[in-house]
């Protein structure tokens, strides 16, 4: 079915594309007889597939990357096709535009896209009155925050602190994004001691926030795949250290190595799927090796088969998400996964998905 819907979306632009779906999940939240058949659909159970992370609940491994539902607009509609936990955001303290439009490419024959968005969203405010509903949901919701473009990085702790204020009280979990390429040096807070003190007011102000008696969420570090070894070392030791719960490996790639499609290729911005499916895979091994066990890593960067995902939590990943992948696939993608992960773990003997978490290394 997706292959017809495909056909009409891929000849839009792909931003209205998106906004098209949206629409659509939108009509679906508000309409219990659409999401009971999407999960009759979409849906797959199997216990060997049940994680608990932080002390939250994931049915499944598969979970949906940040930057769809930015808004935190659908989440419910999104939770009925399968996956195990939905990422919101990016969100920023005050609502922003985003990058002018185009914004958004397909590189079909890479099966690949290069975003430029700009953290377009409605800002925290609006969030966090959509996200009052998390609880409702099934599956963990994690809330995905940024800075504004206008506020400079000397400043960039504000606006993450500020988010929190906002936002601490809805959401399972919490990520802190200072990877995406697309907010002007940004990337640049990836740098140690820029990122301790950034890691050290966010964890001051959620200790602040528990003190006053909102419940402790887990936080966690997204990161760039656009690193020396020495620099991703650097940022997992100060993430260890600054205590965050787990790490996010990866966001989109300034890299344009291997692709074959060069009518969009030197657009500026993000490039995610295929081309980035081994290089994110090679930085989860690096980042288990260094810190398995200690910090859970949530895998992500071109997941379309249950083979790439079962590669991501081989090399170390205990949760992946997907995104480009989803673009492509459809959302049947989601149960596909799942059902491949289950004949791989079979084949390999593992009786959940836990046991195969980083078994390449031992
Ligand atoms: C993204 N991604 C992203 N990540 C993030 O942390 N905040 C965001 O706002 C966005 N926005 C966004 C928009 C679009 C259009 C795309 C394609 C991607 C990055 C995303 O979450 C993920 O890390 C990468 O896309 C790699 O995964 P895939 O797409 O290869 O599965």
């Amino acid at each position: 079915m997706y292959q017809l819907i495909k056909k009409y979306l891929f000849k839009l632009d792909p931003e209205e594309a998106h906004e098209k779906t949206i629409e659509a999940l939108h009509l679906a939240q508000k309409n219990p007889a659409v999401t009971t058949l999407m999960r009759l659909l979409y849906g797959f159970g199997d216990k060997r597939l049940a994680t608990e992370l932080w002390g939250l609940k994931f049915p499944n491994p598969v979970g949906l990357a940040a930057g769809y539902d930015k808004n935190a607009e659908v989440y419910l509609a999104l939770a009925a096709l399968g996956f195990g936990f939905i990422e919101t955001g990016t969100i920023t303290p005050i609502a922003q535009p985003g990058n002018n439009r185009p914004r958004l490419f397909r590189l079909v024959d890479d099966k690949a896209v290069i975003n430029r968005m700009g953290f377009n969203n409605k800002g925290a405010y609006i969030a966090s009155q959509s996200l009052i509903d998390y609880a409702f949901a099934d599956i963990p919701i994690g809330v995905n925050i940024g800075k504004n473009k206008t506020t400079p990085n000397e400043l960039a702790a504000d606006d993450y602190e500020k988010c929190l204020d906002m936002l601490y009280r809805y959401g399972h979990y919490f990520v802190i994004n200072v990877s995406s390429p697309n907010t002007p040096n940004l990337r640049d807070l990836q740098q140690t001691e820029s990122l301790r003190e950034l890691l050290r007011r966010v964890r001051g102000k959620a200790t602040e926030l528990e003190k006053r008696g909102v419940k402790a969420k887990p936080i966690l570090l997204k990161i760039a795949p656009d690193m020396s070894d020495e620099q991703m070392h650097d940022v997992i030791r100060v993430a260890v250290e600054e205590k965050m719960s787990g790490i996010i490996a990866t966001n989109t790639t300034l890299s344009r190595d291997g692709l074959s499609e060069r009518v969009h290729a030197d657009e500026v911005g993000g490039l995610s799927g295929k081309p980035l499916t081994e290089r994110s895979t090679a930085w989860i091994r690096d980042i288990y090796q260094e810190v398995g066990g200690e910090l859970p890593i949530i895998g992500v960067g071109g997941i379309f088969t249950g083979d790439d995902a079962y590669d991501k939590i081989r090399a170390g990943a205990s949760l992946v998400q997907v995104y480009t992948g989803m673009i492509y696939e459809g959302p049947g993608i989601v149960k596909r996964i799942n059902k491949r992960l289950l004949q791989l773990m079979e084949r390999d003997g593992f009786s959940t998905i836990s046991e195969a978490v980083g078994a390449d290394h031992k």
